[in-house]
Formats: C-alpha cells, sequence, structure tokens
C-alpha cells in the first residue's frame, strides 16, 4: 500500500470554535497530520472536540498541546493573542511552525514581537476568509474552507519549505491560498470586509433610534435587509477586529465619508452628472466584481477561459442579418464622447470586450457612460482637460487599437498612467507610438523591446511633430492626432498607403478640423470638440467572415445590412470580386459621415489572383478568412508586402500556415506573405487559433468546405470584436457549436 508522508506530524490548534474546530477536522480528515492536537479553556469544548472526532487528542493544557508539535495554529480571539503567546512560547520547538487564523494581520505580528522580541521566519500569519453564523465547536464543518481562500502573510525571509507546506495545508482543505503582506492585507481586509461591516452596524443602529423603527423594519424592503445582514455578526469579535486594525480602518471610513459628502452635495446641488457618474461606475464595478478585485478592469481575462469551437463539415448560407458594430469606430466614438463638451449618444456601439475596455477605462478615469444597453450608449463629456486620474493601471485586455490610441491623449494629461493588457496585447510592439510621442515631448517607458506594459508620465508639454510614418498603420496616426489635439502648434503624419480614417472623419464630426492634403492629416492643438450623435455601421471587418462564407458555400444567399463602406476599409471586397465574388453593393448611403450599405452575396466558383499590394492595408484584419478563400479558389493566390500580419493579435501568416496545415492543406509562407494553391482538401482537424479572435473565425468559415470535423481552439477571444459570432454563424448555415461559452 501506498503510504503518503503527512505535511505535519503533530497539528496543535489552540482554541476550538468554529474556525479551529474546523480546521482540526478538515486536516484530520484529509490526512494532512499525523496527529491532531486540541486545546481550549472551555473545558466542554475540549471533550466535545474528541466526542466529535473533531480532535485526535485533548490536551489539558497549552504547554502539552505545543510540545513536540511542529505545527501550531492559533484559533483564539484576536485580544486574547497576546496572553496565549505568552504560554505558548516556552514549549515552541524551533523547528516548529506558528500560524493564526485572525482577520487582521498586523496586530498578530505586533503580538508576537512582544512576546518573543522579534519575528521568526517561522511565524506565517494567516486568515481564512470563510465563516458561518453559528459559532462554537458544534458547528465545525471539515467544509467550511472549500472553495474560500485563505490569505498568508508570510515575511520576506520566510522558509520557502515552510511556506510550501502550510499552503498545501489550507489547499488540502480545499482553500485557494493568496500570499500578501500584512499591511496589504489590513487595508484590503478594511475597505473590503470591516468597512462594509462598520456601516451595517451604523445604519442599523440609526434606524432603530427612530421613532418610527417598528415601521421601518415592519416594511423593511429586500435592499434594507441584504444590505445589513452582516449586522447580525459576533459585536465582541467585531469590537475587537476594529480596535486591532485601528488605522487601517480609520483611513477607509474617512475616504468613504469623504465620498458619501459628495454625493450628499451633488443630491442637495441637483448635481445628475456626479451622480450618473458615481453610480454607474459602481454597477459596472459590482457587476464584474472578480474581475475588478484582480486588477483587470472589467473585461474578462480570456486567457483564462477555454472556448473551443467545434464544426462539422458542410453547409450553405443564407439569411439576412447584421453584423455587430464596428470596432474602430466604437473604441473612437467613446474616446472623443468623453473629451467633448456636451453629452454625446452612440447608436449601434459594439458591445465587445475591447472596446468595452475602452469605455471602462474612461470611467476609472472620471468620465460618465450609460449604457451599453442594446448598443446604445451616453456620453457625458468632460472635455478636453477633463479626465481624472485613474486609481491604478488602465487594464485594455486584446486591444492593440485601445493602447496605441489611448498613448496619444495620455501623454497629454496632467497626470501619471500606466497602460496594461493580456498576455497577447503584452507582446506588441508600442515603439511605434512610443517614439513619435516622445518626439513630440512626451515622457513613455515601456517594457523590454518596447512592449507593454507602457508608463506614461503626465504634465509634459507637448510640441507638434511632422511624422512620417515607416508602417501604413490608422492607429500610429491616429495617436499622433489625439496627441496633437493638445500639442502646441500643428501635428502632421503622413501616411505610406492610405489607412483607415475614421479618426479624421469622427474629429471632423466633433467640429475639429482635420487638414487633409494627399497622403498627409494634421491637426492644430488648442481646439475643443462639441457633442454629436453617432451611429455605428456594422463592422465590414466581422461581415468579411460572411462574406467569404456564402461565398464557398454552395447553395448560399444571404443578405448583409448596414455594413460600413468606408474606401479605407474595403479591401476584402475588392479582393474577393477580383477573385470573381457574387456580391452585390445595394442601398449606398452616408450616415454620421461614414458610407454605409446593405450587401448581397451568392456563391460562387472563386479564382486565385496576385492580391495587388495597395489593397493590403484596406484588409489588413481580413486575411485570415481571405486566406480560406483562397483554398477553395481554383488556381494560386498570392500575398506579398502583408508583413504587418506577423504582428497584430498573432503572427497571422504563420499561425493560419500552421492551422491550414493541420487540416491538410499546404501553403508556402514567404517573410511578407503566402502562397496558397487553391483546390485542396479540407480534410479536417484539430486547430490551435492561439487566442486570436479572427483566426478562430476564420476556421469556423472554413467548415462550410471541409471533409471532415474541424475543432477550434482557445477562441474566447472571439467577444473581443463579435459577440454573438456562434449564434449568427449557426444561424446563417455553419455547423457550429461552442463549448466552454462563446
Ligand atoms: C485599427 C487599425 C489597424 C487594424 C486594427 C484596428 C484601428 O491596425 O488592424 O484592427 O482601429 O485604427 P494598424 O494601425 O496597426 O494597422
Amino acid at each position: 500500500m501506498l503510504t503518503v508522508e503527512p505535511l505535519f506530524k503533530r497539528v496543535a490548534i489552540i482554541g476550538l470554535g468554529l474556525i479551529g474546530g474546523s480546521l482540526a477536522k478538515a486536516v484530520r480528515l484529509n490526512g494532512l497530520a499525523g496527529t491532531v492536537v486540541g486545546t481550549d479553556k472551555r473545558e466542554e469544548e475540549l471533550s466535545l472536540g474528541i466526542e466529535l472526532g473533531v480532535i485526535d487528542q485533548a490536551a489539558a493544557s497549552l504547554a502539552e498541546a505545543v510540545s513536540g508539535s511542529d505545527l501550531v495554529v492559533l484559533a483564539v480571539p484576536v485580544r486574547a493573542t497576546r496572553e496565549v503567546l505568552e504560554a505558548v512560547k516556552p514549549h515552541l520547538s524551533a523547528d516548529a511552525v506558528l500560524t493564526d487564523v485572525g482577520s487582521t494581520k498586523t496586530s498578530f505580528v505586533n503580538d508576537v514581537r512582544a512576546v518573543f522580541g522579534g519575528v521568526s521566519p517561522r511565524v506565517i500569519p494567516g486568515h481564512p476568509i470563510a465563516g458561518s453564523e453559528k459559532s462554537g465547536i458544534r458547528a465545525a464543518n471539515p467544509e467550511l474552507f472549500a472553495s474560500h481562500k485563505v490569505i498568508l502573510t508570510p515575511g520576506d525571509d520566510v522558509d520557502a519549505g515552510d511556506l510550501a507546506r502550510l499552503k498545501s495545508l489550507w489547499e488540502g482543505c480545499g482553500a485557494t491560498v493568496l500570499t500578501m503582506s500584512v499591511a496589504y492585507h489590513d487595508e484590503v481586509l478594511a475597505a473590503t470586509s470591516h468597512l462594509p461591516h462598520l456601516i451595517a452596524f451604523s445604519l442599523v443602529d440609526t434606524l432603530a433610534g427612530e421613532d418610527e423603527n417598528l415601521d421601518i423594519f415592519r416594511y423593511a424592503a429586500g435592499g434594507f435587509r441584504d444590505f445589513t445582514r452582516i449586522a447580525a455578526s459576533d459585536p465582541v469579535m467585531w469590537h475587537d477586529i476594529f480596535l486591532s486594525n485601528r488605522d487601517a480602518v480609520l483611513r477607509g471610513i474617512d475616504h468613504f465619508t469623504h465620498d458619501l459628502d459628495q454625493l450628499r452635495t451633488a443630491i442637495a446641488n441637483q448635481d445628475s452628472a456626479t451622480l450618473l457618474r458615481v453610480f454607474s461606475r459602481a454597477k459596472a464595478a459590482r457587476e464584474h466584481f472578480s474581475k475588478m478585485l484582480s486588477g483587470q478592469a472589467y473585461v474578462t481575462n480570456n486567457s483564462q477561459k477555454q472556448v473551443t469551437f467545434r464544426l462539422q463539415p458542410g453547409g450553405s448560407m443564407t439569411g439576412d442579418i447584421r453584423v455587430p458594430g464596428d470596432k474602430s469606430i466604437s473604441h473612437r466614438s467613446i474616446m472623443l464622447g468623453a473629451l467633448a463638451d456636451g453629452v454625446t449618444e452612440v447608436k449601434g456601439f459594439l458591445e465587445g470586450e475591447d472596446s468595452l475596455a475602452t469605455l471602462q477605462a474612461f470611467r476609472d478615469m472620471g468620465v460618465t457612460i450609460e449604457g451599453p444597453d442594446d448598443g446604445f450608449v451616453r456620453i457625458h463629456g468632460v472635455g478636453l482637460n477633463g479626465l481624472q486620474p485613474p486609481r491604478g493601471p488602465l487594464y485594455l485586455g486584446n486591444s492593440g487599437t485601445a493602447m496605441r490610441l489611448f498613448s496619444g491623449l495620455l501623454a497629454a494629461q496632467s497626470f501619471d498612467s500606466e497602460l496594461t493588457g493580456d498576455s497577447s496585447l503584452a507582446k506588441r510592439p508600442m515603439g511605434r507610438i512610443a517614439d513619435p510621442l516622445r518626439a513630440m515631448g512626451a515622457v513613455i517607458d515601456t517594457a523590454e523591446g518596447g512592449r507593454p506594459p507602457l508608463k506614461i508620465r503626465g504634465a509634459q508639454p507637448l510640441t507638434g511633430i511632422h511624422y512620417e510614418m515607416p508602417v501604413a498603420s490608422a492607429q500610429v496616426k491616429s495617436c499622433l492626432l489625439l496627441a496633437g489635439l493638445y500639442a502646441e502648434g500643428v501635428t502632421s503624419v503622413t501616411e505610406p498607403a492610405p489607412t483607415r480614417d475614421h479618426t479624421e472623419r469622427m474629429l471632423a464630426g466633433f467640429g475639429y478640423h482635420v487638414h487633409r492634403d494627399s497622403a498627409t492629416a494634421s491637426v492644430s492643438g488648442g481646439g475643443k470638440l462639441t457633442s454629436t450623435a453617432i451611429d455605428v455601421p456594422a463592422d465590414i471587418s466581422s461581415a468579411a467572415f460572411f462574406l467569404v462564407a456564402a461565398s464557398i458555400a454552395p447553395g448560399s444567399e444571404l443578405t448583409l445590412r448596414h455594413v460600413g463602406m468606408n474606401p479605407t476599409r474595403v479591401g476584402v471586397i475588392n479582393i474577393l470580386r477580383m477573385m470573381g465574388a457574387n456580391i452585390d453593393v445595394l442601398d449606398e448611403r452616408e450616415i454620421g459621415g461614414e458610407p454605409v450599405a446593405d450587401l448581397k452575396v451568392r456563391s460562387a466558383q472563386l479564382q486565385g489572383i496576385d492580391i495587388p499590394e495597395d489593397q493590403v492595408p484596406l484588409a489588413i484584419d481580413e486575411f485570415p478568412v481571405l486566406f480560406i478563400a483562397a483554398v477553395c479558389a481554383q488556381g494560386t493566390t498570392v500575398l506579398r508586402g502583408a508583413e504587418e500580419l506577423r504582428v497584430k493579435e498573432s503572427d497571422r501568416i504563420q499561425v493560419m500556415a500552421d492551422g491550414l496545415a493541420e487540416l491538410g492543406v499546404e501553403t508556402t509562407v514567404t517573410p511578407d506573405g503566402i502562397i496558397i494553391e487553391g483546390g485542396q482538401t479540407i480534410v479536417g482537424g484539430k486547430v490551435n487559433s492561439h487566442g486570436d479572435h479572427r483566426i478562430a473565425m476564420a476556421f469556423a468559415v472554413a467548415s462550410l468546405r471541409a471533409a471532415g470535423d474541424i475543432e477550434v481552439t482557445d477562441c474566447a477571444n472571439v467577444a473581443t470584436s463579435f459577440p454573438g459570432f456562434v449564434a449568427l454563424a449557426r444561424q446563417t448555415g455553419i455547423l457550429i457549436s461552442a463549448e466552454g461559452g462563446e
């Protein structure tokens, strides 16, 4: 028989209340210690400990419990700690680990210091974030810590082996263990636990003192009951906690009373903007609690979410659909709306994670934004100089566009800021914006190789420059034009090939003059933006998947409504038509400064082509799915001059070539493009999208012409640009299902 060494030979639990008793029982049941010894001043609890099977041995004294134990756990009330430590000290072996389960950690460490004259590396304070309305050993529950967090606050000199064993002990009880410093623990707990308890006690007490208290309690609505549930907690315990975590709690109270006072003033002055700002920011934070707590703003950390697309071969595409709003325009609508004077209303906003990251970042900088509600957003602009410093780094998820455009406008603010993102964004080049911004006077630090995070120093005066972009990038152009709004003089950018001009069009829509001279766009600093209404067209980059799908799947006829047809974005239509696609452009119109149209697409036999290089920037995001079109075409398709594809959300040339190879399609990769022989059979198989939304969707489209099943892994990021993709793809004819969410 295989026997596993227990983590500790003898564990002494001092204090057999709810927490001590539950820990003892969990350690016993899970075989985490050789022997579990318990002691308690209350004789009854001690004998119950044996009777209820909570402990192996009952020690009649502290000395007996501690002697010979290699782990000693204090589970006594906070106020009794010092006295108990005095009694423990003479019997503690030199190699024993000492820990506790109290709610405040500074006081525990101070008590240890007072009793032992210092804090040995073997002292590892702990705090399980778990409890129950019941107390005492009868309530001991070995499941109490399952799926709960335990915080350990070791010193810098902790023995790694001791820490690992204590961590394993808690994990063996089902808990998730976090480590942090003592001071940070107390600060965080003061804010998230102690302050809410104080407010609940205080509110119930205030109302209980009112004359009409009976009525108030009789009619107490669910809100009051929910809000004050924690006022039923143990008064003595909380008395001890507030006094032992005094400084951090006082800071929390001061912060809260200041903010409460601001709300009072706002109500008194009928200041709707402040009320809406605070409430909508709080609502967003409440709805996305866990992510906020892990410091990630409120967008999903998709790298932790595993979504797999499963596709059956075949199908044809039919229907009449509208894909979600344009991502580039959605980002810009929030940015310019926030910096404008007045209220901007946006229709058709893309509720994808990238543009939501932008929205949240502006909320973090004090802008009131209502919605999004079915694509409708109302932004209460604060003017070009009205942003407030964010409380922490701005987390931009997967979005390169957000990071590059933010850099331009944050470089000019009076406050410092930091921009971070997910693991894909952390690999993307930011030197291309940091260098020209520095030439304007900005102070920006990047991580190695010009990668995120970006640290931007505030209060730097900017001066306009003329910049000849080495790469055709709308993000770089837009970043510099946004910085140019704040710069002294003229900022002008020349592009080597036309790139999307949404920033220029939208600036004009907000009443800010942008001068255009062939390939050069320029702005003069010092103007202002005036709020406007924005109608975001459907994203041609999302429509592209359906344009290719309906072209390659026999028997298809599909209508796509209200698609953005900006000439700097229509490369995908130009290229598909050159390949012989059957796409009708209907009802062309202009809405809010952007051309839109309905598109009708029918199946067609595509032909391979040499893609003209001037089309590359106009179709830069659509190549993954254009490669699928090329596989289904007759003859060879050659792409050149597209090295930019290698620095998108993934290296889109290599990742597509690898995925196609998995499906049985051979291609030739070149440094700046790819050569694809059409007419090969897409056998089917398993493809890794490398977290790139457009690659995941491109392979979903490939299934329409595959001979076997296709599985695409790592698809969670589809939500960055195309929420609802799976449902819309299924509705129109792709035989798709998603595992692990959409
Ligand atoms: C975008 C510009 C393009 C594009 C991206 C969105 C924008 O990037 O690929 O998806 O909104 O400005 P580059 O400017 O890096 O080409």
